[in-house]
């Protein structure tokens, strides 16, 4: 394999939204002709905050395989799998968990806020924090290294994993005097990230405030008709003291391939009614061949599962060839 290997993944919790499109599966799209690309569902580590859920993170195992495929891209460039399905994961996450202090997992901000954000799970003061939920990063570091990733496309609040899976390969080479792993980058997406249409820092289906790919043409009217805005009369982008608006003016402007500057003439002196229709039109006419893929495939489930499985094998050919380096390296190979 002469390419760089890249290695992504979402969590099965809920399906895609217009978020995800424009931070994740765009650039994703762009980068299947230049790397060995691999993307998992990661149902497992779903489960270290859903174990009580397991239909809801069966259910969107499908739902993100479709939305995966609908937004366009390629099975014959990019290789998915579901996290369960690669039994060398955690296996692998055994012995890294071995490299890993206890101290630095209660550590990393991305789980300390999510363990503030679960209080029905975790407790008000997280004291019924699982062994599995804060160990997810090291089965995260597991993903990574189990196809010899050398890169990692992912949003910002997934530096720290990365960051870890770097001091636990660096840490493995150097107690077991190998070198089997290249050190993985993070390769952050250009895009601005897209707020809720509630004006919250973040777009998501708990928050009932996200614009999903598979929505229909009237959900997406009805959710930009009602979208927070502000009391001015005219649009502007100035995120930091008009964050409502300057998020819808910034979703005009990805649809359109545009800066938002170059969105705010366009859109001139349309009032925000007017505004609001013209980008519900919009969006929809951009997302009608997602949603015509996806209907398609909804046809055609064994299609999607099959999919699914040529990918698993291919990537199980390459998990088998990291643990025997592994076990070697750790004088386990017997
Ligand atoms: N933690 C990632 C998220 O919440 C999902 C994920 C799991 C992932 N394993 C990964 C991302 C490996 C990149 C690489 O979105």
């Amino acid at each position: 394999m002469d390419k760089k290997v890249s290695l992504t993944g979402d969590r099965p919790t809920g399906p895609l939204h217009i978020g995800h499109y424009f931070g994740s599966l765009v650039s994703r799209k762009e980068l299947e002709d230049e790397y060995e690309s691999f993307v998992m569902i990661a149902d497992v580590q779903a489960l270290t905050d859903h174990f009580n859920e397991p239909e809801k993170v069966r259910d969107n195992v499908t739902e993100v395989a479709l939305d995966y495929l609908a937004s366009g891209l390629n099975p014959e460039k990019t290789t998915f799998f579901i996290q369960s399905q690669i039994p060398q994961i955690a296996e692998l996450t055994v012995f890294f968990s071995n490299l890993v202090t206890i101290n630095t997992l209660k550590r990393n901000p991305t789980v300390k806020s999510e363990i503030a954000e679960k209080k029905d799970l975790f407790g008000a003061k997280g004291e019924k924090l699982t062994y599995g939920f804060l160990g997810y990063p090291v089965s995260q570091a597991a993903d990574i290294t189990i196809v010899r990733a050398d890169i990692v496309p992912v949003g910002q609040e997934q530096l720290p994993m990365i960051e870890l899976t770097r001091e636990i390969i660096e840490k493995f080479h150097r107690i077991y005097k190998t070198n089997i792993f290249p050190l993985p980058q993070a390769k952050l997406s250009k895009a601005p990230r897209i707020l809720g249409i509630d004006g919250n820092a973040k777009m998501s289906k708990t928050l009932n405030n996200a614009i999903f790919l598979n929505d229909n043409p009237e959900e997406i009217r009805g959710k930009i008709k009602s979208a927070k805005t502000d009391s001015h009369s005219t649009v502007a982008f100035d995120p930091k003291k008009r964050p409502e608006i300057s998020n819808l003016v910034l979703i005009y402007s990805l649809i359109h391939s545009i800066t938002p500057q170059g969105a705010v003439k366009e859109i001139g002196n349309l009032n925000y009614v007017a505004f609001k229709s013209k980008l519900a039109d919009d969006l929809i006419k951009f997302l009608e061949p997602t949603r015509e893929k996806r209907k398609e495939l909804e046809k055609n489930p064994e299609k999607v599962m099959s999919i699914l499985n040529e990918g698993t094998k291919k990537t199980l050919i390459r998990a088998e060839e990291t643990m025997s380096l592994v076990k070697k390296a750790m004088q386990i190979n017997y």
